[in-house]
């Protein structure tokens, strides 16, 4: 199965999946790097694992119909059956919904649903939370909203900086990731 991953930033769980696939541990194949941002390292990332990426400029056009559209239309040329949303900070609107239903998973920086939208692990560290986590859910119309695919706790030592508290949330990233996409094909394997 052919997969695509969107992102917007340095790439770090991009990178993860990559390595995960080289070493054989990953059940789809990673074909195509989307991103919304000319200047994502996730880019440089996909160039060094020899994997196909495209910078698609949202203001290039009208709205998020055209815009998903032409995403769209790359996604059909490189069939693809699986969208991995890694910090890709931007929301999924009806074409690709409409595409690819139950077929967009997406990582976030927290144990769902506590602390959704864009700073999961900032807020968990302002709230002096106990605990936090890691969760990969399907993507629907909402934000942060899908079913859980897979989730994991984090124990906050109360001795942590934002930091470190950081690097612990990315670590269980990076394992939790490629363990869910997996279970993620095995679901859409099943339904089809
Ligand atoms: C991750 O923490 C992910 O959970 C969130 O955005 C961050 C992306 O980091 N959605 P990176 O680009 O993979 O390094």
């Amino acid at each position: 199965m052919n997969a695509a991953v969107f992102a917007s930033g340095s790439g770090t769980n991009l990178e993860a999946l990559l390595r995960r696939e080289e070493a054989g541990d990953l059940d789809c194949h990673i074909d195509l790097v989307i991103v919304d941002q000319e200047n994502a390292y996730a880019r440089q990332r996909a160039r060094q694992h020899g994997v196909e990426q495209h910078w698609i400029r949202p203001r290039d056009f009208s709205n998020k119909e055209e815009y998903e559209t032409r995403i769209l239309e790359l996604l059909k040329a490189h069939d693809i059956q699986l969208i991995i949303l890694a910090g890709y900070m931007r929301y999924i609107g009806q074409v690709l919904l409409q595409a690819y239903p139950y077929q967009i998973i997406n990582i976030h920086p927290a144990y769902l649903p506590e602390f959704p939208g864009a700073h999961g692990i900032a807020d968990a560290f302002d709230a002096k939370a106990s605990q936090t986590g890691v969760t990969v859910h399907y993507v629907d119309a909402g934000v942060d909203t899908g079913p859980v695919i897979l989730q994991e706790r984090v124990a906050i030592d109360p001795k942590w900086d934002l930091e470190t508290l950081e690097e612990h949330v990315h670590a269980k990233e990076y394992d939790l990731f490629y363990r869910a996409v997996n279970q993620a094909v095995r679901e859409i394997q099943a339904r089809s």
